[in-house]
C-alpha cells in the first residue's frame, strides 16, 4: 500500500474513533473528554489526512526508509496522545504517570512534522 493510502486509512480510523468519543460526550452531556476528542481528530484524523495529501500531491518517490520512519513516528505519536489524553481526561490514570508518555508523544508529533518538511524539501515533485 502506498504511503498516501496508508495515511488515509489511519486518518479515517481516527475520524471514527474521535467522532465516537464526540457522540459519547454529547450523549452523556459530559464534555470532560473534549481535549482528547479534539486531539484524536486533529492529530489523528486531520494531520494524518494532510500527510496523505502531501504524499499524493508532492512526494512521488520519497526515500522509502525516511517515509516509513516518518509514517510510524506520526502514527505512534497519534496513538500515544489519543490513548494518553483519553486516560488523563477520563481520570483513569493520574497525570504524573502519563507525563512521560504524553511528552514523548508530543515530541514525536513534532519530529514527524520536521521529517515531513525534510521530505518535501528533498524529494523531486511529481507535478509543479
Ligand atoms: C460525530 C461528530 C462529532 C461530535 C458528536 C462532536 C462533539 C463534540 C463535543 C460534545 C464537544 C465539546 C464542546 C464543548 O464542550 O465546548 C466537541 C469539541 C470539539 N470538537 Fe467535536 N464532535 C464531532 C466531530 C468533530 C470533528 C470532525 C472535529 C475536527 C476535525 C472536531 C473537533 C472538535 C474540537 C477541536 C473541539 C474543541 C472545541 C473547543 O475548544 O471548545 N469534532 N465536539
Ligand atoms: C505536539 C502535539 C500537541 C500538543 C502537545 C498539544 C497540546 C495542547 C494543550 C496542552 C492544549 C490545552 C488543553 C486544555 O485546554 O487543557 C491544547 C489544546 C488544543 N490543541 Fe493541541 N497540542 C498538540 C497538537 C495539536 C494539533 C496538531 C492541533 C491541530 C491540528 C491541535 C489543536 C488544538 C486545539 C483546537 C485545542 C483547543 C482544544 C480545547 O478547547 O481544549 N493541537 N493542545
Amino acid at each position: 500500500m502506498n504511503f498516501d493510502r496508508k495515511f488515509l486509512v489511519c486518518a479515517l480510523l481516527y475520524a471514527i474513533a474521535g467522532m465516537s468519543l464526540g457522540i459519547y460526550m454529547a450523549a452523556t452531556d459530559n464534555h470532560g473528554e473534549l481535549v482528547a476528542h479534539a486531539h484524536i481528530l486533529l492529530v489523528g484524523f486531520v494531520v494524518s489526512f494532510i500527510y496523505g495529501i502531501i504524499h499524493k500531491l508532492w512526494l512521488g518517490q520519497p526515500n522509502s526508509a525516511v517515509a516509513n520512519l516518518q509514517f510510524y513516528i506520526h502514527q505512534a505519536a497519534a496513538l500515544i496522545l489519543s490513548v494518553g489524553l483519553t486516560l488523563l481526561y477520563g481520570r483513569v490514570v493520574p497525570a504524573e504517570k502519563l507525563v512521560p508518555a504524553l511528552t514523548g508523544g508530543s515530541l514525536a508529533v513534532l519530529i514527524g512534522a520536521v521529517m515531513m518538511l525534510y521530505m518535501v524539501l528533498t524529494t523531486r515533485t511529481v507535478r509543479s
